[in-house]
């Protein structure tokens, strides 16, 4: 039987979450079937808007898929997916970004020989494109300052002193910064990262999650961030979801996740849980 976690979201401050904010994603026992291999079997998940959420889980258990699931990257086998009210079940990745979804890949996907500017510059484009009604932020007084150029969002993810090199030039930890710019620059409302820490120093790390943070605080987005390093991770989230073997086995606060017998079982091991027990949420 399944140990999940059954305790609402709350916020950094204890309370729990208004169930009147709006759900921004609605993910209902999605699974995707590969041949023979299910690498996601019936994950249900709600996000609301404002939350920050991270997904952990052993290699292959199925995070990467979900993304691709719920940004229309990978169509589900089965299961429904409804964004902002509207069913979105096997519509097309640019269906999802018109209702506000982005994410960045696993493996950065920038425009080589673009300069980091243009990159960012190619993505407002098409947020400039959206039909009025998918338009989230009003008119452009709305939109909060740092979407509002291709340098107000370089400034904000730190590199508006390499905006003329050609995005080839530039390192792997700050490809994945651009790669976090260029979903930025579609305006969305949720974000779906997928291990941009990996790779990156303990001090890159710390600095990512920070932008994470200022990202959901300062640009009222909804943030669900896959990563392998879980210790900064879930200092930083107020909700985690567990993936093994592509079942989601606990949905949660930190703190209740790592205590949580299945997930160290399957995933963070006694060590890890003495660790992050001191996490609070
Ligand atoms: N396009 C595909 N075709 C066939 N199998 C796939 C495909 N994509 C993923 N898989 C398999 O599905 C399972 C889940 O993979 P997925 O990439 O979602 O895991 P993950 O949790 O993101 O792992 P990691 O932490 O290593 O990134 C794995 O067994 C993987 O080999
Ligand atoms: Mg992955």
């Amino acid at each position: 039987m399944s140990s999940e976690v059954h305790v609402s979201h709350s916020r950094p401050d204890g309370t729990p979450h208004d169930p009147h904010v709006p759900v921004l994603l609605d993910a209902h026992e999605v699974t995707v079937r590969f041949g023979g291999l299910t690498a996601v079997d019936g994950v249900s998940a709600q996000f609301r808007a404002g939350e920050l959420v991270g997904i952990i889980g052993p290699n292959g258990a199925g995070k990467t898929t979900f993304f691709n699931a719920i940004s229309g990257v990978q169509m589900p086998t089965s299961g429904r997916l409804v964004a902002s009210g509207r069913n979105l079940t096997g519509r097309k990745p640019h269906r999802f970004a018109a209702h506000g979804v982005a994410r960045t890949f696993q493996t950065p996907r920038t425009f080589a020989e673009m300069r980091v500017r243009d990159n960012i510059a190619f993505g407002l484009k098409f947020a400039g494109r959206r039909p009025r009604k998918y338009v989230f932020w009003g008119d452009e007084d709305g939109v909060p300052w740092a979407l509002r150029t291709p340098d107000s969002i370089l400034k904000l993810i730190g590199l508006d002193q390499l905006a003329d090199l050609p995005a080839a030039a530039i390192t792997p930890s700050q490809q994945r910064l651009l790669e976090i710019g260029m979903a930025l620059a579609t305006r969305p409302k949720l974000l779906l990262l997928d291990e941009v820490a990996a790779g990156l120093t303990e001090g890159e790390i710390e600095d990512m999650a920070r932008l994470i943070r200022r990202m959901r605080d300062e640009l009222d987005l909804t943030v669900i961030w896959i990563e392998h390093a879980v210790t900064i991770l879930l200092k930083h989230v107020e909700r985690v979801i567990v993936l093994h073997q592509g079942r989601k086995i606990a949905d949660g606060p930190p703190a209740d996740v790592v205590r949580d017998r299945e997930v160290i079982e399957a995933y963070l091991g006694d060590e890890m849980a003495d660790d992050t027990a001191g996490v609070t949420p």
